[in-house]
């Protein structure tokens, strides 16, 4: 036998032990990937964006032309302050059993150092509702809308901006201490950072990173206020202590030019500036988990040439991208979770959404995310929720209402709501506690693109 003969023989001989040393294949499994037991499904919205009637430093920011894309101003928006029941009456409808809401500061302290009983009252009923539907509720003490009180002082530059905050932190957990689960006391500071002080497309529209950077550390200092606040007033209450983080939009960044050095350290730098910075300054120990909002996959070329645009370019040829032309990557969301697990905290995913009036992506990019979302919790990370953005479409910033995220379709001339297909697939989702595998298998096992 040549040489090669015997090669192949011994070689098909050995091959055939190595298999049965190794282990069954599993058979493939036709069952719902069940998450933890008590795992919050919700979906998420902020004051501003779905309340209506609002007056605040957007309100003035909205009405002077080029500022709102599509020209809108947040007006009625979804006129949720006085549909809050029958949105929530949805929300419990599609089986979601938490909702993360804000409230709005202007209102509850129209002017400094007066509270509006009224208006505090009227955000206790907003979350007796939730409590009343058998809902959790996850609290944002603030999300991106300031008093204009506070916004003529200098806003979060103003020398007693941290005081002034702490004293409004103070007056929510001692009015709603026994009716919040979760508390996020500063929604997205990077993304705050970035759009009223370096970018200046939010109020106040300023462009400088010498005071972008005072703001930032201005921040990092409210919350700590705020940690320590909530947690004297909720904890001496009994009942448990509280849980108080933020909500910080997190971007999976990936070197546009595999090869390229400036791209990969550009990647590295990113990275630790808009993800972690600020868990570094405000120290982990103010934060008792983390949320993590997910968007962005940015494939970043360096430009060092750009300084208008922070040194970096986004490219998004060749990917899919959503209404408003962001590149949709939803299983990097596992990447965005495990980037985050090396503060060793419990993770909500506080927001993640996409803008897709017509929803032919939404059903899709929702079993993908969460099929990651159960695999990060499979490999060990401690996932405690999910909160879709959004239960139903609102006002989107400067982008105005065309930029449609929610699960339900807003009517905003009859204030119709009607939910869309990626709903009931969500729906689904919360009721089984798990992905069922019949939307596996009709998405294609792989929910990849
Ligand atoms: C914000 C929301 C916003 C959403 C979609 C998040 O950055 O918290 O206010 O509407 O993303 O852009």
């Amino acid at each position: 036998m040549s040489a090669l003969g015997q090669d192949s023989e011994n070689h098909s001989h050995g091959g055939l032990d190595y298999l049965s040393e190794l282990p069954q294949a599993r058979p493939h499994i036709h069952e719902t990937r069940k998450f933890p037991e008590g795992f919050l499904w919700g979906s998420a919205s902020s004051s501003h964006q779905a309340e209506g009637g609002n007056n605040n430093d957007w309100t003035d920011w909205e009405k002077i032309p080029g500022h709102i894309l599509d020209g809108s101003q947040s007006g009625r928006a979804c006129d949720h302050y006085n549909r809050y029941e029958e949105d929530f009456d949805i929300a419990k409808s599609l089986n979601q059993n938490a909702q993360r809401i804000s409230v709005e500061w202007a209102r509850i302290e129209p002017e400094e150092g007066k509270w509006d009983m009224d208006e505090v009252v009227h955000y206790r009923k907003v979350l007796q509702a939730i409590k009343d539907r058998g809902m959790q509720v996850m609290f944002t003490c603030w999300h991106f809308t300031l008093p204009k009180w506070f916004a003529a002082k200098g806003g979060w530059e103003s020398p007693d901006a941290i005081d002034r905050f702490g004293r409004y932190v103070e007056l929510l957990a001692s009015e709603y201490g026994d009716l919040v689960d979760i508390w996020i006391t500063i929604n997205e500071p990077m993304v705050y950072l970035l759009q009223s002080y370096g970018a200046g497309v939010w109020p106040p529209g300023v462009r400088n990173q010498f005071r972008s950077v005072h703001v930032f550390g201005k921040m990092t200092l409210a919350h700590r206020r705020a940690y320590k606040v909530i947690h004297r007033i909720v904890d001496a209450r009994g009942g448990g202590k509280a849980k108080v983080g933020i909500a910080q939009n997190v971007i999976t960044f990936e070197p546009y030019r595999k090869q390229s050095i400036a791209d990969t350290l550009f990647v590295w730098f990113a990275d630790r500036m808009f993800n972690h910075q600020f868990f570094i300054w405000s120290r982990k120990d103010s934060h008792d988990f983390i949320g993590i909002n997910y968007y962005f996959h940015y494939r970043i070329k360096n430009r060092p040439e750009k300084p208008s645009q922070f040194f970096f370019e986004v490219h998004t040829e060749n990917r899919e991208v959503s209404d408003l032309g962001w590149e949709i990557n939803a299983p990097a969301i596992f990447d965005a979770i495990m980037g985050m697990t090396r503060y060793g905290k419990p993770i909500y995913i506080s927001e993640h959404g996409v803008a897709n009036a017509d929803d032919g992506k939404r059903p899709r990019i929702i079993v993908a995310a969460l099929k990651e979302v159960y695999h990060a919790i499979k490999a060990g990370v401690d996932i405690r929720g999910y909160f879709h953005w959004s239960l139903i479409d609102n006002f989107e910033w400067e982008k105005g209402f065309s930029g449609r995220f929610g699960l339900v379709a807003i009517d905003y001339t009859t204030m119709k709501r009607t939910p869309r297909r990626s709903a009931y697939v969500y729906a689904e989702i919360c009721k089984e506690n798990g992905i069922p595998h019949t939307l596996l298998r009709y998405m294609g096992h792989g929910v990849r693109w």
